[in-house]
């Protein structure tokens, strides 16, 4: 298949993300779609935020703001932030598009027309001061298993009992505080998941090569009565996608929109339509992509999340996507990450522990954050960010390992040889030894990120890396250059040769350190990965002029370490810092 089609699951907007949501998706989507591109397959790389719900309108309250101007300026923060850690989005669109109200609509219209969406009459709290029904998270009580009297109406966070709005004693508004509350009848619409059951559990039997962690979490989401429960896909809020069935407003729905969880996974599609109008494209561009009736060549398609998002992509979404009738593509393979803690713990946005994508930016520079978090990928188990760790990733790999094989050759090649590159001499045996060892690391490399194993795919770069040190150190150019100045000179030659393609296959890794390599040396662009390491001993030419580069490693001090462990721990923290 020559088409890859990429999303990264949609961050909510109500906040900048930890370390832990760049690595569950972001991050490994990115690397993965740099990847892919480099070896020619015809990549669309997708994201967007994901903006409706209790969350955004809650966060939007909280900042006194009206909800569209919050997620205005969080969409152009999240982009922002994406942008400095180099995830190479082909677009980044928002759930809150009109190509996503008009999708996510068209939707619902299909899976009533074949009977997957039920109206179904609920009794529902209602707020006689804020004249209107309260959803899950507008209300608070007391837990009636606990007593605990900040419990919400979905579940109580001190127990974590899941409880009904109804069930709460001494209910009151989360908007208005106020305790004039009801139950009164009102209409939702269920989607009829259960009827699905038989379609999803062939497709997903068909996914021989999923993940276990995919397959697991889907299996057990079949399997349980509470997995496949038909549910209710609208919400008593104003922000979110109108329910509306052929176009007009749907009776009865006029004061509500769809669940989040609804419109979001279409926002896929929709961000894909938004691209494309964006852009004055045909709509033979999204839909190449999205349908598999337009007679375009196949299409892979490949999601990335954490683990909390299995289900809604496994089950939810693709009920929504069967229950239509129409051809939309499904997803192909399923990224699914586990954890990752911070020093043993979890992330705590509210009790600000763990690192945020801005914070960490102003500490060091995306690729150190890239290379740790790609590197420690929790792609078999949840995975402990501790500052040791990092400290010692990044003072071995990038600064002793890769940063210091480009200084040693570089600043020996412009000493003796100016700033040309030394003309050769045929290679030798060591050298031929070490084009054996680069190719064998290389095509393990290209297989691995084929298949979506991201540790594995780090080791085999370090693997590279590593060979060319050794080499170095065998060959110790510095040594013979007194008697054997040409010899010297076709050791460097290799060596310089070898930073090249290091500087084109560590791209998708570390892709700002990369460019500045290919930058400062003045290496010839490649857009595309060579077939074999072998085609790139000689991709240098005479005339290559040699600049030393600036370090590009900065070693993490002790003290650093220090200093940092005590700011992001949550706990003595000093404001000011912050
Ligand atoms: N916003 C969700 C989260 O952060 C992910 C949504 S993914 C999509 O957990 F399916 F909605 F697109
Ligand atoms: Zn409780």
């Amino acid at each position: 298949m020559k088409r890859i089609l990429i999303t990264s699951a949609l961050p909510y907007i109500n906040g900048v993300k930890h370390l832990g949501n760049l690595i569950g998706s972001q991050l490994p989507s990115d690397v993965y779609a740099r990847f892919m591109r480099s070896l020619g397959f015809e990549v669309l790389f997708i994201c967007a935020t994901d903006e409706h719900g209790t969350p955004a309108e809650l966060a939007a309250i909280d900042k006194n703001m009206p909800v569209s101007d919050f997620c205005e300026e969080m969409w152009g923060l999240q982009k922002k932030i994406a942008d400095d850690f180099y995830i190479s989005f082909d677009y980044f669109g928002r759930s809150s598009s009109k190509q996503n109200h008009e999708l996510t609509q068209h939707f619902a219209t299909k899976l009533w027309e074949n009977n997957f969406i039920e109206e179904v009459e609920q009794k529902q709290v209602y707020s006689i001061d804020d004249k209107r029904f309260l959803p899950d998270r507008y209300i608070t009580g007391t837990c009636p298993a606990c007593s605990y009297d900040k419990a919400r109406g979905d579940q109580c966070e001190n127990c974590t009992k899941q409880l009904e709005p109804t069930e709460l004693i001494n209910p009151k508004s989360t908007i208005s505080g106020s305790k004039a509350l009801e139950t009164r009848k009102t209409k939702h619409l269920f989607l009829k998941q259960s009827l699905l059951k038989d379609k999803l559990e062939k497709w997903i039997e068909t996914k021989k090569t999923w993940p276990i962690l995919t397959k697991s979490i889907a299996k057990k989401w079949l399997n349980t009565q509470e997995g496949l429960k038909d549910r209710g896909i609208t919400r008593d809020l104003s922000w979110g996608v109108p329910i509306r069935k052929y176009g007009k407003i749907w009776p009865g729905f006029e004061e509500k929109v769809f669940y989040v969880w609804f419109d979001a996974p279409i926002a896929y599609i929709a961000a894909t339509k938004e691209y494309s109008d964006k852009n004055k494209m045909e709509d033979t561009f999204w839909k190449s992509w999205w349908l598999t009736d337009q007679g375009a060549e196949p299409v892979s398609y490949v999601q990335f999340m954490a683990k909390d998002n299995i289900p809604f992509h496994t089950i939810s979404f693709p009920a929504t996507i069967f229950g239509s009738g129409e051809n939309w593509k499904q997803v192909d393979f399923i990224k699914g990450f586990n954890w990752l803690l911070y020093e043993g713990g979890k992330f705590s946005t509210s009790e600000k522990r763990g690192i945020f994508m801005d914070k960490a930016l102003d500490l060091y520079p995306a690729d150190y954050w890239r290379w740790w978090l790609l590197s420690n990928a929790p792609e078999n188990s949840d995975t402990d960010f501790t500052w040791e760790s990092f400290q010692s990733t990044i003072n071995k790999d990038l600064a002793d390992v890769f940063g210091n094989f480009i200084s040693r050759v570089s600043s020996f090649s412009v000493s003796k040889f100016g700033n040309k590159i030394p003309s050769c001499q045929t290679y030798g045996t060591l050298e031929m030894e070490t084009i054996e060892r680069i190719e064998h690391h290389y095509g393990n490399l290209k297989e691995l990120m084929q298949i979506i194993e991201i540790r594995k795919s780090c080791n085999e770069l370090r693997a590279l890396w590593v060979t060319g040190n050794e080499y170095l150190q065998k060959a110790a150019p510095w040594s013979i250059f007194k008697e054997n100045p040409s010899k010297a000179g076709m050791i460097i030659r290799f060596a310089l040769n070898l930073i090249n393609f290091y500087s084109v296959v560590s791209e998708p890794f570390i892709p700002s350190t990369c460019m500045q390599i290919q930058n400062n040396f003045r290496f010839p662009k490649v857009t595309t990965f060579p077939q074999r390491a072998t085609c790139f001993l000689n991709s240098l030419k005479d005339e290559q002029e040699i600049n030393v580069p600036e370090i590009l490693f900065k070693k993490i001090t002790d003290e650093e370490r220090i200093t940092y462990q005590k700011r992001f721990s949550g706990i003595d923290r000093d404001e000011t810092l912050l």
